[in-house]
């Protein structure tokens, strides 16, 4: 089970940068009364994240996808943005080998962006195999994957004429929506994203699950995985609490003015997990209005970085930048390879020091004195530890980091299930695309381009 080292936010390390009990127990008390809140709403099933071990029938039907699907392709093509495409991507880093450096198939190939030059690369490879798409979009409204999905439906249909729906598969709303209209007009195989959850909070739904299931990942562990911490955070008297010690502690500080988090897994294969937690928090917690209304402008800046590597870039700002950020590392304690450093070649003497160690001994080690260093310089991080990565682990941090955010939520007295800042841009991409219903955009957007030309360097004729 995953393990939080919190020594190097307290005051007996860190002196006047960092938390005395009493303001660690205060925090504590605070999230916990939040916790009790939160575990009526999700005893109510209000909490859609909170739902997801409930029907059983997902993580089986994502199963029994796979099953139909065995050997049948080369390529996984997911298209998708944001919550759809995050959390497949981050489970693919951490439990598949790299895809460069992959011999079996199937590949995973996500398009989670419009640059048309990433794009060509990524169709060209997919066409010139054979490729199951994947289109996920909860909405099914998003342009991203409108625009990508109109273009491979047009590509399948040249390639394959009348069985080009053998080739995609729909992850939608099960009800409403542009996909959920498209898949029942062409009869296309679908899942369903379950209307409570939020495509941020949705990793461990068919949006997850299914590339998991398609990839060779075993769902069913992934949701047990998330279960036991469930089981933990709202049915255990185990003191303090995890989701109340961290959401208590992200607080803390956040108050104390350091308004970034850090997120920095020492290991490559997490990567991609820190992108996913970055979305969460960022889209969860960062709003101008609390519940009631009140203008706040709430939240902390989600940093992601990796250790070792980026010890060598980010690190001496981190030390001796700002005291404006928590740097939260994630360590992982077994690591399924094994890489000895041999004896040293003539020449290579001084590096004697490094033999006979293994890579994951340094790499713990560097964990281990970058949190020191850190402590020396009064910068607080904390450490949360799995035993390795795999599927049932990765669904443990997922659904901790999940509820971390939404009790966080409840502290910070914000929504963390809405984004509605990002709904302007949308709009006036909308206009600016000619879609029709968006006209009055127009005016607003013209307060733009007044004296634009006047600010430009070089100026224009
Ligand atoms: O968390 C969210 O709701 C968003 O980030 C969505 O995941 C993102 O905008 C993609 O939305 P959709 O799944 O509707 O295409």
């Amino acid at each position: 089970m995953l393990k939080i080292d919190y020594r190097f936010v307290m005051n007996d390390l860190l002196k006047a940068h960092g938390l005395n009990r009493n303001e660690l127990a205060a925090a504590l008390e605070s999230a916990a009364s939040a916790l009790l809140e939160l575990k009526a709403r999700r005893d109510k099933a209000e909490l859609g994240f909170a739902t997801v071990f409930r029907d059983q029938s997902l993580p089986e039907a994502c199963a029994a996808l796979a099953r139909k699907y065995k050997s049948k392709f080369q390529n996984l093509v997911i298209l998708g943005i944001g919550g759809s495409a995050l959390g497949p991507r981050a489970l693919a880093k951490a439990l598949l080998p790299d895809p460069l450096l992959k011999t079996s198939k199937p590949r995973l190939l996500v398009c989670d962006n419009i640059d048309p030059e990433s794009l060509s690369e990524i169709f060209q490879m997919a066409f010139s195999a054979r490729s199951l798409f994947l289109v996920i979009s909860k909405s099914g409204a998003t342009p991203e994957t409108g625009s990508q999905l109109l273009y491979v439906v047009n590509r399948l249909k040249k390639r394959y004429g009348r069985s080009w729906k053998k080739y995609l598969l729909v992850i939608t709303d099960p009800e409403k929506g542009i996909l959920r209209k498209f898949a029942d007009t062409h009869g296309l195989q679908t899942l369903p994203v379950p209307p409570k959850v939020g495509g941020r909070y949705s990793v461990l739904t068919p949006v997850g699950l299914a590339p998991a299931a398609l990839l060779g990942i075993d769902p069913h562990e992934l949701l047990r995985g998330a279960k036991i911490i469930d089981q933990i955070v709202f049915n255990s008297r185990k003191s303090p609490n995890p989701a109340c010690l961290l959401a208590a502690i992200f607080s803390a500080f956040a108050a104390k003015g350091r308004n970034m988090l850090v997120m920095m897994p020492y290991s490559s294969k997490l990567a991609d997990l820190s992108e996913w937690f970055a979305q969460l928090w960022a889209e969860s917690l960062g709003k101008k209005f609390s519940l009631t209304q009140k203008e706040l402008h709430a939240g902390t800046t989600p940093v992601r970085a990796l250790g070792a590597t980026d010890q060598h870039s980010q690190l001496q700002l981190y030390l001796e930048g700002p005291r404006d950020k928590l740097i939260t590392f994630l360590k992982v304690e077994n690591f399924r390879q094994e890489l000895t450093i041999p004896r040293p070649a003539a020449g290579l003497e001084d590096l004697a020091w490094l033999s006979g160690r293994s890579f994951a001994e340094l790499i713990n080690v560097e964990q281990f004195a970058t949190s020191a260093s850190l402590a020396r310089c009064s910068q607080p991080s904390l450490t949360i530890s799995i035993p390795k990565v795999d599927a049932y682990n990765l669904g443990a941090l997922f659904y901790l980091f999940e509820v971390v955010t939404v009790l966080t939520a409840s502290l910070w007295k914000v929504n963390p299930f809405d984004q509605p800042a990002v709904e302007l841009g949308k709009q006036y991409t909308a206009s600016l695309m000619g879609r029709p219903g968006f006209e009055d955009k127009e005016k607003e957007l013209a307060q733009f381009e007044k004296n634009a030309g006047a600010f430009l360097w070089p100026k224009e004729k």
